[in-house]
């Protein structure tokens, strides 16, 4: 698999990484599969796990620390907090750690910025941004993160507050036309070498009819790694027969996927953007240039 740079982490990862939302009941996942396929996925050579304390509680971490206890050197893990305030968010890293098996991680992402207020509540004195720094001078964090999926804009924001090390940014091609992350967020973030983590690929299986276009699409992008949610050892196959013959799709491929998939680009099938973005211009308070 090709690999790519992680910023200035000084790490380079194979393009395709594991989504590690969906190893859990919910998701018709048992524990023995979720293990088998996250072992099958170190095994084929994906280094870059991301998971979060909000899932399936602790299901999801939990699963993983199973995994991590044994192979905690070959494998680069991001969790995440949902909790905005400084305790609150050192508890959740704390429980982290613990269904982790792991006295660090290398990556603690601000999860769901999904507005400005929410930005501001990470950021505030006595936020979450400060447990993440202390937590990094304590050697439990190695490197800091945040996740948006609505509009490329508050991490715009988000970048000009605080040097992070990294984002995860909803690159599906869906989203390639409406509250742009690729065409707005991708050219700042890599202008200030800050690691790019691709996500809603499938667009949350809104595109799982196109599953080799639609990797093939977010692999094209100037990003550092593409995480997919997979829950069956089938997925990860697939997924990982795409990343590995990988070659960039030629822009007359492009245009024709676009096309294909437009009928899709509506607020339903995109549960994850911000919800006014159909709205005409005049109603849409986005805050635009904050
Ligand atoms: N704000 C955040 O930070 C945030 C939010 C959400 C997720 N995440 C992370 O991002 C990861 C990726 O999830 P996502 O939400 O971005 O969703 P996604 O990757 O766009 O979609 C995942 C879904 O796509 C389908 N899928 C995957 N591989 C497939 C294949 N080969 N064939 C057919 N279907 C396939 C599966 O759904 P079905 O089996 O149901 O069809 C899977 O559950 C998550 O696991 C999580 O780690 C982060």
């Amino acid at each position: 698999m090709e690999t790519r740079s992680f910023g200035k982490t000084g790490r380079s990862f194979p393009i395709l990484s594991f989504g590690g939302q969906r190893i859990v009941d919910a998701h018709q996942c048992t524990e023995d599969e979720a293990i088998r396929i996250v072992n099958t996925a170190i095994d084929r050579g994906i280094r870059y796990f991301d998971t979060a304390w909000v899932y399936s509680d602790g299901q999801a971490e939990t699963r993983l620390g199973k995994v991590v206890k044994h192979r905690r050197a070959e494998m680069w893990i991001a969790t995440k907090t949902w909790e905005t305030s400084c305790e609150g968010a050192l508890r959740q890293l704390e429980t982290s750690l613990k269904r982790l098996q792991t006295d660090y991680v290398n990556e603690w992402r601000l999860h769901n910025v999904w507005d400005f207020a929410r930005l501001d509540a990470f950021t505030r004195k006595g936020g979450a941004l400060e447990a993440a720094i202390r937590a990094r001078d304590e050697g439990m964090v190695r490197h800091i993160s945040i996740s948006c999926h609505t509009d490329p804009q508050i991490l715009i924001e988000a970048l000009n507050r605080f040097p992070f090390d990294s984002t995860l940014i909803a690159l599906s091609a869906l989203d390639h036309f409406i509250l742009s992350f690729a065409e707005e967020f991708l050219p700042v973030a890599n202008a200030k070498g800050v690691a790019t983590i691709a996500m809603k690929v499938l667009g949350l299986g809104s595109l799982r009819h196109e599953v080799e276009r639609s990797l093939r699409y977010a692999f094209g992008l100037p990003v550092s790694t593409v995480i997919v949610g997979m829950e069956s050892m089938a997925q990860l196959e697939q997924n990982l027969a795409v990343a590995e013959s990988f070659t960039p799709m030629p822009d007359a491929e492009r245009l024709a996927f676009f096309k294909d998939i437009m009928p899709l680009v509506r607020p339903e099938k995109m549960p994850w953007k911000a919800t006014d973005w159909d709205k005409p211009a005049e109603w849409v308070p986005r805050h635009r240039g904050r």
